[in-house]
């Protein structure tokens, strides 16, 4: 019996489709160290992120199609990632090795924007990615409470940078690590972005597939000279289901959109009560009015989380709920989201490859 060929292989890979970026996986380039042995085939199937949503289902559907094959006896997939870096449109010297940078947005204060930021940080992170995450917030910083880190960072005596200090395996930068605690700062718009940019340039970040910048509330000065200053790959937008807050979240849109900078999608946090002890669910603020604005405005809507007394019972006792309550139903919630925010990072990478920027003016 002669042994199986690569090409045949590779041929029948193809009819596995990558269902964000809608090709094969083979012209994606994703097949690597393919090795044939008689009828024993094995290859590394090295995706775009470590936190893609369908890796599991990718890999079974190669074992599939390969082991179906006349004459394979054995399939061996190995799953790996290579985070791709978002090539920007505007030269930067800032964050060199960073090869995506995350802003967390929102129209309106208190809607659940840093605790939605940490626990998608630390999912992306959980999944192997290597994360940082920047609390840009400078009015209000929270990431040293919601991380449980006081005490200012130390500085490399080499380069002279902040060391960032590591939280559940991800470097952490706040500006509240350098101010006293409960003392109002007065920043105007510049100012904000200044500092920002020290925050970013000043620290050695190192290498980073993804670095989440929580950014302040609000769509005002300080907002867009962060959006003009910081190399940002794509925005999330997260919203809670009242009108009013839904009103500032078209703000934001608009604001994003006349800066160029890409919408990843928005979130609806406090969608629904869960009820703890009967587990009822309960519409509080008439749940959904963000996923109608997201498709209102041609956006990806990327999940409702719940309100849920042990998200911010957690987030304020300085363990983010992904990590104290790793198989609960609302850590399930922020992994999918974060996989598919990641998953929006790789398909927007994708389609800037493919097509030439069109000016329309
Ligand atoms: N899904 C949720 N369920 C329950 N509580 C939540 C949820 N999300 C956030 N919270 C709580 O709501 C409060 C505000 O959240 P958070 O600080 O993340 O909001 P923010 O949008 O970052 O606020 P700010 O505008 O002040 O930066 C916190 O006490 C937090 O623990
Ligand atoms: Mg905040």
């Amino acid at each position: 019996m002669s042994s199986v060929q690569e090409q045949q292989v590779l041929e029948a890979l193809t009819r596995v489709m990558d269902p964000d970026l809608h090709r094969n996986i083979v012209s994606l380039g994703f097949i690597k160290n393919m090795q044939i042995q008689g009828g024993e085939v094995s290859f590394t199937l090295e995706l775009t992120t470590p936190a893609c949503p369908v890796k599991e289902q990718l890999k079974q559907q190669s074992i599939d199609v390969v082991a179906a094959i006349p004459g394979v006896t054995k399939v061996q997939v190995q799953l790996t990632a290579q985070v791709r870096a978002t090539q920007h449109k505007v030269a930067t010297d800032l964050l060199p090795a960073v090869k995506n940078v995350i802003a967390v947005a929102s129209g309106k204060g208190g809607v659940g924007k840093s605790t939605t930021a940490v626990n998608l940080a630390v999912a992306l992170s959980q999944s192997g990615a290597s994360v940082g995450i920047l609390d840009a917030d400078i009015y209000g910083p929270s990431l040293p409470r919601m991380l449980n880190i006081a005490g200012k960072p130390a500085q490399s005596e080499e380069t002279g940078k902040l060391l960032p200090p590591v939280a559940h395996g991800m470097k952490v930068m706040s500006m509240g690590f350098f101010m006293e605690e409960d003392t109002p700062v007065v920043w105007r718009g510049p100012m904000v972005g200044m500092a920002v940019e020290q925050l970013l340039r000043d620290v050695d970040w190192g290498e980073l597939d993804y670095l989440v910048i929580d950014l302040p509330p609000g769509t005002g000065d300080a907002q867009l000279t962060l959006t003009q200053k910081v190399p940002i790959t794509g925005v999330i937008i997260v919203s809670t289901p009242q009108d009013v807050a839904l009103s500032d979240v078209k703000k934001g849109i608009n604001m994003f959109k006349k800066v160029d900078v890409p919408i990843l999608g928005i979130i609806e946090n406090m969608s629904y009560f869960l009820c703890p002890s009967c587990g009822h669910r309960s519409e509080i603020f008439s749940h959904g009015g963000a996923l109608r604005e997201a498709v209102a405005a041609g956006m990806n809507f990327l999940g409702h989380i719940p309100l849920d007394t042990t998200i911010c019972e957690n987030a304020d006792a300085g363990t983010p709920i992904v990590v104290a309550l790793p198989d609960s139903p609302q850590t399930a919630v922020y992994r999918q989201i974060a996989a598919k925010v990641a998953a929006q990072v790789a398909t927007r990478q994708f389609e800037a490859k493919q097509f030439p920027t069109i000016i329309t003016e």
